[in-house]
């Protein structure tokens, strides 16, 4: 008799190279530095919160992760570690949305912090066909962020400067969603934070696959990686931006 189809393996297989990419970076950190494979894996990875396991926090793992990584650290390979990393992908809840995040289609922001708003892009986009950056679905992003800008300006008061970190402003496609005079700001980030997408995102194109060309040029890359620095390991390196909420109220028109 068939299998019964099952969606979310479906779903997690589609995400195999992706989170191959993730593993083989966890063994190489691993192999260098003083961190156990479960260890690096939390720490400099996407995967704790793909495993519906929340936001990484300085505190001790929890039972879940533990069990996982336990597992994975028995395995005798990396194709042993990557079948079990997809399984468990494959029966974890759905991920967690960001406590606090406040959604518009696919950008999110944070409430502000000291008068700083940060902004983030995710592919929510539920129209299929082309990507959510392609040019026939610009209006839609710009009409996105013009309703988030549009909140925040009349129910976020303390909201003064709007900042972003992230690979996307390398970009043409993004940078032309937002006001000219804030990515003109963009200046390389420094250290980076390694548990989203800020930087992961990059090898991921919107069907979930990875990008060939970027992604063999990070794995030849990870014989040189630094573990005390290995946020420089990514071939695009996130870049900060941030302008006066009043560039975005103008740009948009609002008010
Ligand atoms: C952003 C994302 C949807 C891009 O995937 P995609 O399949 O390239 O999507 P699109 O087709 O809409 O991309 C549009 C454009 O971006 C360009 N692009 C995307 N990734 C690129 C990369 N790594 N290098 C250069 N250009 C890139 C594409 O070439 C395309 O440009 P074009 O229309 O001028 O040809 C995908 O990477 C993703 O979902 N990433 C996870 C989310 C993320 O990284 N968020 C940042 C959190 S701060």
């Amino acid at each position: 008799m068939a299998e019964p189809f099952d969606s979310r393996r479906v779903r997690a297989e589609a995400y195999r190279d992706y989170v191959g990419l993730q593993l083989r970076f966890a063994e190489a950190l691993a192999d260098r530095g003083d961190l156990s494979l479960g260890e690096a894996l939390r720490r400099y990875t996407s995967l704790h919160r793909r495993l519906g396991l929340g936001n990484v926090t300085a505190d001790p793992p929890g039972p879940d992760w533990t069990l996982f990584a336990k597992r994975l650290e028995e395995a005798p390979d990396t194709q042993a570690r990557l079948d079990w990393i997809v399984t468990t992908l494959a029966a974890a809840p759905d991920e967690q949305p960001q406590p606090n995040q406040v959604r518009f289609g696919c950008f999110s922001y944070e409430p502000p912090q000291d008068g700083v708003l940060r902004i983030h892009f995710t592919n929510r986009d539920s129209e299929g066909g082309a990507g959510p950056l392609a040019l026939s679905k610009a209006a839609i992003r710009r009409s996105e962020l013009s309703r988030m800008f549009d909140h925040v300006r009349r129910l976020e008061p303390e909201a003064k400067i709007v900042a972003g970190a992230s690979w996307l402003y390398h970009v043409q496609a993004y940078r032309r969603l937002y006001p000219p005079d804030y990515t003109a700001t963009a200046t390389p980030a420094g250290e980076m934070n390694l548990t989203g997408n800020s930087s992961w995102g990059q090898f991921l194109t919107h069907g979930g696959a990875i990008r060939p060309a970027l992604s063999a040029e990070f794995l030849a890359g990870l014989a040189k990686l630094d573990p005390q620095a290995p946020w420089l390991a990514f071939p695009l390196r996130p870049l900060r931006v941030s302008a006066p909420l009043a560039v975005f109220t103008a740009h948009f028109s609002l008010g």
